[in-house]
């Protein structure tokens, strides 16, 4: 346990890079010495170059510790677990080339005034958590580290800082870290060598400085004169409004970049009134500093007083995060003319009002985040024109008000119900986890050329009611609509040509949106589409070709895929299937097999695909389901059938036969001749009605839709398999959208050579599919053309067709084709009515020879 405390506080502390805990070995030239019990520092070989002793038992070093270690740039001898540590004089004589020397956390260390003679290499001293007195800087501990730049003092018992003239020489010197002393006063003089050393960092953090004692600031006079501290942190040392002002207005003049005041006092915080908020004079000293950025973040300040900022025209960067500013007064960023970065996050803000940033003409960035904005009265941020980024996250806003263009928009968390009508223009826009319900606003949001990103993640999307389309050349990349209910959306047939204009979108997450299947065509258009994420939804079934041939990464996982073929993954190359509800029977070993041997990376662990069903399987993964038996079984089933079939067939067909032939011979020639003649007909017609678009129309319910598509359009349709040879039309993919439905069936009709009715009960009911019937048949009658052919499915009795008038007509003039009830006889069937596709039926009743005529004009 005290083990792991010091550890820890070592980790913390010393800030050191620990590989291991205990490792005591070389590894190539660098010792590494942490926690080995050591008393002495151990022999390592000459050409060592870094040197790890912390966390060991070390009491004394001393000239004999090291041998001549020419090469050694890196010791640590920090943190050791005795007390006190002495360093001898001229322990690290050995060392010439020594750059860095930590000898930090040593708690108490005993340093001889001729200790660090010799290192006039060394770069970094690190002296903290040392209780080192005033000393160290007031004698001449230092005199030969003339190539000394990083000096840590910090968290010592230094209590006065009058440095030594030797400081003069430290030409390099750029970092002094004296934070967590006990420095109490600065004044002018003090400092004196440091005159002219151009500090890049000067820590004075949690000193208490000006604090314990009466100041008497006439007589201190400027404590920083002739000195340039590049940045100056003076943070943490429990200063007022009064202190600051005091300060402020002694070092009047001196040239100062970067002043760091985090963890003040000043302000009235919340609920008080004893302290004051900084205002116009606090500041004002600096004016002739030139400072470009202030930091006075994690304090108490509650109102940002009229022109508090007024005299400080060079600054930047103002950082006023983790406050209790709740007010902005009028024109209290007047002045900063220059400012590009406004920090106001972790505030008590309630309303933006008053013009709040009246002033800031230049500024690029203003971060609001985390404040408890509710009302934005106005336009505050209309005129900001250079504004790149505005951050509004977690706040309350429930009314946008209007922005600039701009590069990065945050809203998230917030309670957006809906975009209002307000203008949003920012090539980075999250709106996540707000409250918006209506996927009309992203059509809204698209307006906007630039929008390459947008977050609506956790919304409440579930409705759309667009006013407007989406522009053709946007920009939109990215787009995330994880965690909504799109499923409502889609379902009433809203929107489904929202992802159609953004053909330069390359990821897409649609997660956990209840989809339970995804409406045809929806992926149309995303041309550009790397990346889907369709996790964590309710879907069953992939439909082929459903998603854009650019897709490269799919995540399925989380959903219920029972048994999907390969083919939809054929574009990918990373796929996640895992956690779905694999079917594992025979059907599934398309999929197995693909798996098996495929290149495509999948996601997650083996382990995590598994089978739901059958109960046997259950949680089996698939890798490991044996499915072998499936194709023996397949193969041998129907052999045995037909041979079965082929000897009862051929018994009965030879009896028939004689039967037949006896009492139809006629017929049977009629026959002949009639199939003949069809077959030749067939030929010529194929090549001289090609000008059709389509061979076929094929008008169903739409509730038949799936069982058409398995039985028959996977069968005919050129694009379902490349055997196909046929060009079909049918509503879910050849319709126009958005164009009247009658219009769309007589396109159809007109446009195909054919027109197939699937009659079935649910086509009986639909009274778009009569309509169609009867259009189809009125060509018969009008231009003279036999384009209909009937598919009866299902048991319908004479009764029930007969009902419809147009089915009554047809039936009377003409046979309809019954679906056969037996499997065996689909693929005869399927030929037959391919057949009826290709041949011309001509109306040949009493037509003289000019009707025929027209008729042919027409073909
Ligand atoms: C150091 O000493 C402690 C306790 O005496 C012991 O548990 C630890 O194993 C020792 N470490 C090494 C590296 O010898
Ligand atoms: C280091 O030691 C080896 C023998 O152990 C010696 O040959 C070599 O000269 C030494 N190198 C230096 C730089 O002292
Ligand atoms: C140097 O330190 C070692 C212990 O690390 C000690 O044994 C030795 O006596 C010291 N030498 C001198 C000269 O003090
Ligand atoms: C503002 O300050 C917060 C808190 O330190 C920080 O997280 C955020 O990144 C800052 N904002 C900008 C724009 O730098
Ligand atoms: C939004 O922009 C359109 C055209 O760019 C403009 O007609 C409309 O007035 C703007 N709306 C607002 C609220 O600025
Ligand atoms: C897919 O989505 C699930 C659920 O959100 C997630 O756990 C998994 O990491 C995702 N897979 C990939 C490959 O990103
Ligand atoms: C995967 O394929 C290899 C040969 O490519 C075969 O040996 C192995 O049995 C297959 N595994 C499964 C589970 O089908
Ligand atoms: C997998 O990659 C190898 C080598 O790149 C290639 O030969 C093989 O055809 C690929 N297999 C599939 C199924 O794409
Ligand atoms: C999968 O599960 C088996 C049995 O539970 C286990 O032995 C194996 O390590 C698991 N594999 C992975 C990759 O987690």
């Amino acid at each position: 346990m005290l083990y792991h405390l010091i550890f820890l506080l070592g980790t913390i502390l010393g800030a050191k890079e620990i590989f291991a805990f205990t490792s005591c070995y070389m590894h190539g030239r660098i010792a590494q010495y942490y926690y080995c019990n050591l008393t002495e520092v151990p022999l390592v070989p000459n050409d060592t170059i870094i040197f790890w002793l912390s966390f060991n038992k070390i009491r004394q070093v001393n000239a004999s510790s090291f041998p001549l270690l020419v090469q050694l740039h890196t010791l640590e001898i920090g943190t050791q677990f005795v007390f006190p540590v002495i360093i001898g004089k001229a322990a690290f004589r050995n060392l010439p080339n020594l750059q860095t020397l930590d000898l930090g956390d040593n708690k108490i260390l005993h340093l001889d005034p001729d200790a660090f003679v010799g290192l006039s290499h060394l770069q970094t001293l690190r002296l903290y958590y040392n209780q080192l007195e005033e000393s160290i800087l007031e004698k001449d501990y230092l005199r030969d580290l003339l190539s000394l730049e990083y000096l840590d003092l910090s968290g010592n018992q230094i209590k006065s800082l009058r440095p030594h003239r030797l400081f003069y020489r430290l030409k390099y010197l750029q970092i002094i870290d004296l934070k967590n002393n006990f420095i109490s006063t600065l004044c002018e003089g003090d400092l004196d060598s440091f005159q002219g050393k151009p500090f890049l960092l000067f820590i004075l953090n949690s000193n208490q400085l000006y604090q314990r004692i009466t100041m008497d600031w006439a007589k201190c006079g400027n404590p920083l004169k002739n000195i340039v501290p590049g940045t100056l942190d003076l943070g943490g040392n429990g200063w007022t409004v009064d202190i600051m002002q005091h300060f402020c207005t002694a070092v009047n003049g001196t040239p100062i970049e970067f002043l760091k005041f985090t963890h003040h006092i000043m302000g009235r915080g919340f609920g008080f009134n004893n302290l004051r908020d900084p205002d116009k004079d606090t500041f004002a000293g600096l004016a002739r500093s030139g400072l470009r950025l202030l930091d006075i973040s994690h304090g108490f300040i509650f109102s940002l007083n009229p022109c508090v900022f007024q005299s400080l025209g060079d600054l930047e960067l103002l950082n006023l995060h983790h406050n209790k500013i709740n007010q902005i007064q009028k024109q209290a960023f007047i002045g900063l003319g220059n400012l590009k970065f406004l920090n106001l996050s972790h505030n008590l803000l309630g309303e933006l009002y008053n013009d709040p940033f009246e002033g800031l003409h230049s500024v690029l960035q203003i971060d609001l985040q985390q404040n408890h904005i509710g009302q934005i009265a106005g336009n505050p941020f209309r005129n900001l024109r250079g504004l790149q980024l505005v951050d509004l996250r977690d706040n309350a806003i429930k009314t946008l008000p209007s922005f600039p263009a701009m590069n990065i928009l945050r809203l998230s968390d917030n309670r957006l119900i809906s975009l209002g009508n307000q203008n949003i223009s920012a090539t980075y826009l999250d709106l996540e986890r707000n409250r918006l319900t209506n996927l009309g606003d992203l059509y809204f949001l698209l307006q906007a050329p630039d929008v390459q990103f947008i977050f609506l993640r956790q919304n409440r999307l579930s409705l759309c009611d667009k006013s407007i389309n989406i522009i053709e050349n946007n920009q939109l990349v990215y787009l995330d609509l994880g965690e909504n209910m799109l499923k409502l959306v889609w379902d009433r047939s809203l929107c489904l040509d929202v992802f159609w204009a953004l053909s330069k979108l390359q990821v897409l997450h649609l997660n956990n949106n209840y989809l339970t299947t995804l409406p045809q065509d929806i992926f149309h258009g995303l041309t550009s589409l790397n990346r889907l994420n369709l996790a964590s939804n309710q879907l069953s079934h992939l439909p082929p070709g459903v998603f854009p041939e650019s897709l490269k990464t799919l995540n399925m996982s989380e959903n219920q895929l029972l048994s999907p073929a390969p083919e939809v993954f054929m574009t990918l190359s990373v796929l996640d299937i895992t956690h779905n509800r694999f079917f594992c029977d025979c059907t599934l070993t398309t999929l197995t097999m693909w798996l098996n041997q495929t290149n495509v990376t999948l996601a997650g662990s083996e382990n995590d695909t598994y089978c739901l069903l059958p109960p046997v399987f259950t949680k089996v993964p698939l890798s490991s389901v044996a499915l072998h038996g499936c194709n023996e079984d397949e193969l041998q089933k129907p052999l045995q059938f037909s041979l079965f079939i082929f000897t009862s067939v051929t018994l009965i067909m030879f009896l028939t036969a004689i039967v037949i032939f006896n009492h139809f011979r006629g017929t049977c020639f009629v026959w002949y001749k009639t199939i003949a003649g069809a077959l030749m007909k067939d030929h010529k017609h194929a090549i001289s009605t090609s000008a059709c678009k389509y061979d076929a129309y094929l008008c169903y319910s739409n509730r038949d839709f799936e069982w058409v598509q398995n039985s028959l359009l996977k069968h005919l349709d050129s694009q379902y398999s490349e055997k196909n040879r046929f060009t079909l039309c049918f509503e879910e993919r050849d319709f126009l959208p958005g164009e009247d439905h009658i219009i769309n069936i007589r396109d159809a009709i007109w446009n195909s050579r054919k027109t197939i009715c699937i009659v079935t009960r649910q086509f009986l009911k639909d009274g778009w599919c009569v309509e169609a019937f009867n259009f189809a048949q009125s060509r018969y009658f009008s231009d003279l053309k036999d384009v209909l052919i009937m598919v009866v499915v299902g048991s319908l009795s004479q009764y029930q067709l007969m009902k419809y008038k147009p089915i009554r007509v047809f039936v009377q003039r003409s046979q309809y084709m019954q679906w056969p009830e037996d499997h065996q006889d689909v693929d005869w069937f399927l030929h037959n009515i391919s057949h009826q596709i290709l041949k011309e039926k001509k109306v040949n009743k009493k037509f003289n020879v000019l009707e025929m005529q027209t008729i042919s004009t027409i073909s």
